[in-house]
């Protein structure tokens, strides 16, 4: 399924059931953080759109039309995986938190709350930080192939990248429709 349409989806039944959730987060942020934005912030502001954005430019479908083709187009699609970069070293950093008090993005049964998330990565921050380096090393591919104006290479990472997103997300967020699927 296509990044952005698996998003889409994720996003739809977050917001469906939204209501359902009123936790808040127990970890203090460390002081050490270069920035104090949450795990869930770095991927709705940053992560998100951005990957959205470079994977939609050299269409996973293929279809040529749509890839970068001129400087321009090439010099926008950078941009995006320059923030993309930033924010997959941000993502490394310990300490992060989930989330600030109250979000909401439990769906029971299915997603985990912020609190079950934090354990789940403070009891495995290895593969944690492993997935979060994966997307940062496929970030820099990303870079060196839109500058090398490679879009079949652009196209191959693109796939990659949607594995590191999918890899983290069943062991950390939903774990359990993972589970549930064996
Ligand atoms: C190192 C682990 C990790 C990687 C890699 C990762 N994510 Fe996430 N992502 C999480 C965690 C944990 C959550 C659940 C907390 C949250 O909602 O932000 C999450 C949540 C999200 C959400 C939902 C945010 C919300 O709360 O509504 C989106 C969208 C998202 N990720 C997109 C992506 C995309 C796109 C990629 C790959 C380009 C990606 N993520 C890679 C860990 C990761």
């Amino acid at each position: 399924m296509p990044l952005k349409l698996k998003f889409t989806l994720i996003v739809l039944s977050i917001s469906a059931i939204a209501a359902c959730t009123q936790k808040s987060v127990i970890r203090d942020q460390k002081e050490n953080l270069k920035s104090s934005e949450t795990i869930q912030e770095l991927m709705l502001s940053l992560i998100a759109p951005t990957s959205d954005g470079i994977w939609d430019s050299a269409n996973r479908s293929g279809i040529v039309e749509q890839q970068p083709q001129t400087n321009e187009e090439w010099a926008a699609v950078r941009q995006q995986a320059v923030t993309l970069l930033d924010a997959a070293e941000r993502l490394s950093e310990g300490g992060r938190r989930v989330a600030v008090k109250d979000s909401k993005f439990e769906i029971p049964g299915i997603k985990k709350s912020p609190e079950e998330i934090q354990q789940l990565i403070d009891a495995k921050p290895e593969i944690y930080f492993r997935y979060a380096q994966q997307l940062q090393a496929t970030a820099e591919e990303t870079l060196a192939a839109i500058d090398a104006k490679n879009a079949t290479a652009l196209l191959e990472i693109g796939g990659r990248v949607d594995d590191t997103c999918e890899q983290c997300h069943k062991t950390f967020w939903y774990p359990n429709q993972f589970e549930s699927k064996q």
